[in-house]
């Protein structure tokens, strides 16, 4: 069975990036298609320090739980991320994994190309449309397939509880993730 990766960039196991990514997993799963999230709480992310030598060991060479997610992600056919908006960007630790991942399918067998997926940005108020575009950067330059929605992937809260009360948010952003497994089926 087809299988989409859903990642939380939230320090928080329980939020606002938790509660969009589970509505997200439904929607994926009403199309039968597996779904797993994996959240970057309790971890501890380091930067890509450039050092190539993934093109060696064909995975990242720092030893911090990175190298987990990134096989998941292999395996996969699809791959969603969640971004909280931190000062109007995403959150440091997320761009640590995804330019990490990013980094070893580069130098290596270009893993991410043909996934579908893309990224869904949750904040309070301001720097959701600059956090989603940044995100999408990742997804083009690594020759990923990203579908769209009746608007874009973008979900107010602040407080835990918040974003699913944000109706317009959660429709736009569970009928994106039911579009990301509806054309995974249609590739395969
Ligand atoms: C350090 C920090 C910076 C934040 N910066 C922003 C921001 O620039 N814009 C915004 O809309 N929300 C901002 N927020 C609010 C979070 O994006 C929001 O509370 C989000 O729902 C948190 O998701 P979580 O519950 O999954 O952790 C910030 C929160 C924190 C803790």
């Amino acid at each position: 069975m087809a299988k989409v990766i859903l990642l939380s960039g939230s320090p928080n196991k329980i939020g606002n990036t938790m509660d969009v990514l589970k509505e997200c997993k439904k929607s994926i799963e009403n199309e039968n298609v597996e779904a797993e999230i994996i959240s970057l709480s309790g971890k501890n992310i380091r930067g890509c320090t450039g050092c190539r030598k993934c093109k060696e060991i064909k995975k990242c060479i720092i030893d911090d739980g990175l190298n987990d997610i990134l096989f998941k992600v292999k395996e996969a056919e699809g791959f969603i991320i969640g971004a909280p908006v931190y000062f109007g960007t995403p959150r440091g630790d997320l761009m640590n994994a995804i330019q990490r991942i990013g980094m070893v399918s580069y130098g290596t067998d270009r893993f991410l190309s043909w996934k579908v997926g893309g990224p869904v940005a949750i904040g309070r108020r301001g720097g959701l449309s600059t956090t989603y575009q940044e995100m999408l950067m990742f997804y083009f330059i690594n020759e990923m397939i990203v579908p769209g929605s009746s608007y874009w992937n973008i979900v107010f809260g602040k407080a835990p509880g918040d974003a699913l009360k944000d109706t317009e948010g959660i429709e736009s952003t569970t009928r994106f993730a039911s579009n990301v497994a509806k054309l995974i089926n249609k590739i395969n």
